[in-house]
């Protein structure tokens, strides 16, 4: 360990958020990846051992931490069969319990726990505008997002400040589902989605790494924030912007039908590109937080300029 540096321990952190957050972090922390099939790393990230569901040796990176994120959780883009749903349920509450058995059973505990969770708590209620203290919905999502915040709920620790983020569409070149609907745009597939109508509460991945890394750092940052942009847009505005950005000004609308039975060919679930809610940051508003990327158009122009 690094006598130096002050630590922050990501769980989960291999995956497209946790790796563009590790980056972030790196230039001033020590940073420590919790994963279930740990790499050499050339980039000065240690990855460390844990199954995401007890504790072990791997708690010794906690003890005396800065902070811990966790972000650990099996992918949602698969089929919400009974079986998924269970597997998505238990990765994301077992982490977060192993976690906080962690911080229970070391000495000198994180200061700070930011938890990750999903703007999928709020169901897909069509153009009503969410915040913070909007009800839950009453989905598959609704439901996997409520046990697993409820299980960071009921992990007590009066040490360590708590933060819980409830991420909304992550846009990125490297990984989430972006990738996937820039590929069939630039196969002239990148029409509007169903009705278009259904919402999408987007952030650019710089925006949300930075929102982590200040929710580690300042003390103001306690309880539940939307971690989305400012503007989220309808399907249909979505899909015209990725067009422009990608050069395929034109596309055909994908009906329902179509979606559903590409989803199956994919193995994904038809509603995450059908369903929708329209999240706003208004914590992240509170706090000060400066967005870099507020408009679409100006989130896409960074990631695809050399497209
Ligand atoms: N990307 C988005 O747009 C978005 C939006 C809303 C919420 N989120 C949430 O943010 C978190 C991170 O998202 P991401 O896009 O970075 O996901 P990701 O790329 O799939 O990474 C998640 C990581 O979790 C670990 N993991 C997978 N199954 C696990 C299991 N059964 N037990 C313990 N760990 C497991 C994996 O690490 P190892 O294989 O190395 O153990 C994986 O690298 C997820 O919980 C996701 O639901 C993401």
């Amino acid at each position: 360990m690094n006598a130096n540096r002050k630590r922050i321990v990501i769980a989960g952190g291999s995956g497209f958020i946790g790796t563009a957050l590790a980056k972030e972090l790196s230039a001033n922390y020590e940073v420590v990846v919790l994963s279930r099939s740990p790499k050499l790393r050339a980039d000065g990230v240690k990855e460390i051992e844990w199954d995401g569901e007890h504790i072990g040796e791997w708690i010794q990176f906690l003890n005396g931490a800065e902070a811990v994120v966790n972000v650990a959780g099996k992918n949602i883009n698969c089929p919400h069969t009974p079986e998924n749903v269970h597997e998505l349920t238990a990765s994301r509450v077992n982490s977060v319990n192993a976690v906080g058995a962690g911080i229970y059973h070391v000495a000198q505990p994180p200061k700070t726990w930011v938890q990750a969770s999903a703007i999928g708590f709020y169901g897909s209620p069509g153009e009503t505008i969410c915040d913070e203290n909007s009800p839950p919905g009453n989905d598959t999502l609704t439901e996997i997002c409520r046990q697993w915040e409820n299980a960071f709920a009921e992990a007590k620790m009066p040490k360590t400040r708590k933060v819980l983020i409830r991420i909304g569409f992550v846009l990125g070149r490297d990984g989430g589902a972006l990738p996937v609907l820039a590929k069939l745009t630039k196969w002239f597939l990148g029409g509007r989605t169903g009705s278009g109508k259904q919402f999408i509460s987007w952030i650019h991945i710089s925006d949300l790494t930075r929102m982590i890394a200040e929710a580690v750092e300042r003390e103001i940052f306690s309880g539940t924030f939307n971690a989305v942009g400012p503007n989220p847009v309808t399907n249909d505005d979505f899909m015209r912007e990725l067009r422009y950005a990608l050069h395929r000004p034109w596309s055909p609308p994908t009906p329902e039908w179509a979606v559903k039975f590409g989803a199956r060919l994919m193995k994904s679930e038809p509603s995450l590109a059908l369903a929708g809610v329209r999240v706003v940051p208004k914590r992240f508003f509170e706090t000060g937080f400066q967005f870099r990327f507020s408009e679409l158009s100006k989130a896409f122009e960074n990631l695809y300029e050399s497209a």
